[in-house]
């Protein structure tokens, strides 16, 4: 195993009712904007029932945050939180509310040049204005991480950042405010979930069986539980696990220790800042085909993952038992009803060359565990990946 640092300081406060609890965890006195995004929360009514019970604070609101917030729509927010000196922020929504909140946290704070320096330079974040956290859908993990991404819409770019002064200080994670998610929402945050925790495990083995177990418990809940969500909506139980396990997949925990492999994500993001598909889509797109490609390099996670989470049949050999478990892995995302080709999603063939030249411009040449995932093996992945 090997050597590690864990640090997580936001509070969680989770299940029903837990918003009675949101007042007395913000410090008196602050000046407290509220950020939410295209208007569910307005509609659930949720907002309202956030405002009430911040009665005794001084409250702003921004919303119109969207899905994979921009730097253009946030810069509005920094530019209302430093002219009306706002010192704390509460995110109402999804990763999305939830990592442009990061951002204007950061950015408020951040006077040597353009806050977008924060993203594409990771300049160094030394203030943050403190915030917390409203979830109403389960899927990123940055109720509980210090992580977020950003796109700039103009430059076509969608890029991470993180800092420890970007963790939210608590979190209110209530199952029944997800009661109100669409399916393709539901379905887009199980495989988002499922896809943390495979960047998280599906490397090498590096003698962390703890941490494997964690992974693993993860995936199975997700397998079990995510199908149920879509049939049985209002299914408390099936609602609090999901959250929970969401959270867990990217609160830092299951990656102590271990190899990690995000090339994914990296690929995915390009794909979202180039066609706007959803990001759990693009996930879903490039995971199988790219553990095909790597099957080597990946071999003996690989029939870990056929054995423990599939069950493959011991009579199978080596490659069969990967083959297995990789198409089960795609069956799990059709299941979930999120396609698994770029063709699924009409985007032309000349998408393959511009993802990675974008990657390329943005130094990602040699992704993953050991570095292997060279412009030429996006090139194989994705071949692979635009269809059937
Ligand atoms: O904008 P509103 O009107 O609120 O509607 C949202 C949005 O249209 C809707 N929604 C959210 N909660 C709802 C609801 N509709 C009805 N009822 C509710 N309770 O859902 C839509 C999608 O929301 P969004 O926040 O975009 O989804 P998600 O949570 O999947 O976040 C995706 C973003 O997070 C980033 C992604 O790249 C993407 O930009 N990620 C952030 C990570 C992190 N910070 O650690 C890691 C992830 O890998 C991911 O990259
Ligand atoms: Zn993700």
């Amino acid at each position: 195993m090997n050597n590690f640092e864990f640090y997580n300081p936001t509070k969680i406060l989770f299940g029903k009712g837990q918003i009675g609890n949101l007042a007395h965890n913000i410090p008196a006195g602050s000046k407290v904007l509220i950020t939410y995004g295209g208007g569910s929360a307005k509609r659930t009514g949720l907002l309202d029932s956030v405002k009430e019970k911040l009665q005794g604070y001084t409250v702003g609101e921004f919303g119109g945050i969207e899905p994979n917030p921009t730097y253009e729509t946030l810069m509005q927010a920094v530019k209302m939180v430093r002219e009306e000196h706002y010192d704390y922020l509460l995110a109402v929504g999804g990763g999305s509310v939830i990592d442009g909140t990061k951002f204007i946290a950061a950015a408020a704070c951040y006077t040597k040049g353009d806050p977008w320096e924060i993203v594409a330079k990771r300049a160094k974040i030394e203030k943050a204005i403190p915030f917390a956290v409203i979830l109403t859908l389960p899927a990123t993990g940055s109720e509980m991480n210090d992580g977020a991404v950003i796109t700039y819409k103009e430059k076509k770019t969608k890029l991470p950042f993180g800092s420890e002064l970007v963790f939210p200080q608590f979190s209110i994670l209530d199952p029944v405010y997800t009661y109100t998610l669409p399916p393709r929402q539901i379905s887009n945050g199980v495989v988002d979930a499922f896809i943390h925790v495979m960047e998280q495990y599906m490397t090498y083995p590096a003698g962390g069986t703890l941490q494997d177990r964690f992974a693993e418990s993860l995936l199975l809940t997700l397998i079990e539980e995510g199908p149920k969500a879509l049939a049985n909506p209002q299914d408390y139980d099936v609602r609090a696990n999901l959250m929970l396990a969401a959270t867990m997949a990217l609160n830092g925990l299951i990656r102590i220790g271990v190899p990690q492999d995000w090339s994914t994500h990296m690929i995915g993001h390009e794909m979202t800042a180039l066609y706007g598909l959803d990001h759990a889509k693009t996930l879903a797109i490039v995971l199988p085909s790219l553990l095909e490609v790597m099957q080597n390099e990946k071999k003996e996670k690989l029939l870990q993952y056929a054995q423990r989470i599939w069950h493959a049949d011991e009579k199978l050999s080596e490659a069969e038992k990967i083959a297995f478990a990789i198409n089960s892995t795609r069956a799990f995302f059709e299941k979930m009803q999120v396609r698994t080709y770029m063709k699924d999603y009409d985007l032309p063939k000349e998408a393959i060359g511009e993802i990675i030249n974008n990657l390329k411009a943005h130094n990602m040449v040699a992704l993953g565990e050991s570095k292997k995932i060279t412009p030429e093996v996006v090139q194989e992945i994705l071949n692979r990946a635009y269809q059937k």
